[in-house]
């Protein structure tokens, strides 16, 4: 199945949708696809059976994401964590992201033709060589569409993230390029993987668990977090629904605990300029990894 799939709702699905759209609708929407391995045993097939229906439910979601004007999906797809599991669901995983970033690297018509930004967000250097390659590829593609966004957090923990920030700013400071006082947390925020991003609105958990799991733990200080009593491959169009009612019945309360300061400023040039060139070597790592 690939990435980009055609609309399966119904005519009363829409109807919903396009009544929840007279409300606000998040800009950013954060998923944790939890039970594939549980939806496997629930349904007496192979473990790799439930993270296939993981993926093909993680393609249908961005449809819906779509459909409500959502402009921005972060999905967690492997956590570093998930490396400790048996080598045989690891090697499972890994040739389903193999093929599945090979498959996205080849829709990049549609991904031009409808403007979608891929980020993939964590430890690259976690990952094989040839995966690397096409993720690189894709990201360098359509690093400047603005239509949508879908970020892919793949070998990632937000501890990880966090580590990799302060890792970058220490050596800035080392170089003599910022000063120990110029560190605070807006600098930190934009030496993140995600710092692109504005913060998720809503994050979805699905399966039951009341965990973040080392997910987006920095960027979630104000979303409305929703955890989901269903497999992931089991999750419908009505969950999501259910989700964005609640956001729209507590967005007045939520808003005003928000920073409006994704995009803060820095306070002097030579910081921007430090910030920039973090960007710059990440993008030249990325260009890298194309053979
Ligand atoms: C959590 O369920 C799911 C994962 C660890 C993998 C999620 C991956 C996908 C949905 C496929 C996406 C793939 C790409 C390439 C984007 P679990 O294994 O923890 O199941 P359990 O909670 O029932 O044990
Ligand atoms: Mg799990």
């Amino acid at each position: 199945m690939s990435w980009v799939v055609d609309s399966s709702l119904t005519y009363c699905q829409k109807f919903c949708i396009n009544v929840l759209k007279c409300g606000p609708i998040p800009r950013h929407v954060a998923f944790i696809m939890d039970g594939n391995r549980r939806f496997a045993t629930k349904k007496h097939v192979e473990k790799a059976e439930g993270h296939t229906k993981g993926f093909d439910k993680l393609a249908e979601c961005l449809q819906w994401c779509m459909e409500f004007g959502i402009k921005e999906a972060t999905v967690y797809a492997f956590s570093i964590e998930n490396f400790k599991r048996s080598k045989e669901e690891v090697d499972t995983l890994m040739r389903l992201a193999r093929e599945k970033f090979k498959v996205l690297f080849e829709e990049k018509e549609k991904l031009m033709e409808e403007g979608v930004c891929i980020r993939v967000i964590g430890n690259m250097d976690l990952l094989p060589d040839d995966i690397k390659e096409n993720i690189a590829k894709t990201m360098l593609l359509t690093k400047n569409n603005k239509t949508v966004f879908l970020n892919v957090a793949f070998a990632y923990t937000s501890r990880d993230e966090i580590s990799n920030s302060v890792k970058t700013v220490v050596q800035g400071v080392k170089d003599n390029k910022i000063t120990i006082n110029d560190i605070n947390k807006e600098l930190l925020k934009k030496c993140l993987y995600t710092n692109l991003s504005p913060d998720p609105d809503i994050l979805i958990r699905t399966s039951g668990e009341v965990r973040l799991s080392d997910f987006l733990l920095w960027q979630s200080t104000n979303t409305q977090i929703y955890f989901a009593d269903v497999l992931w491959p089991e999750f419908t169009v009505w969950h999501l629904m259910a989700c964005i009612f609640k956001y729209q019945r507590s967005y007045y309360n939520i808003e005003k605990f928000k920073e409006y300061n994704n995009n803060v400023r820095c306070k002097n040039s030579y910081i921007s300029e430090f910030v920039e060139g973090v960007h710059r070597e990440r993008l030249e790592l990325l260009e890298n990894y194309v053979k």
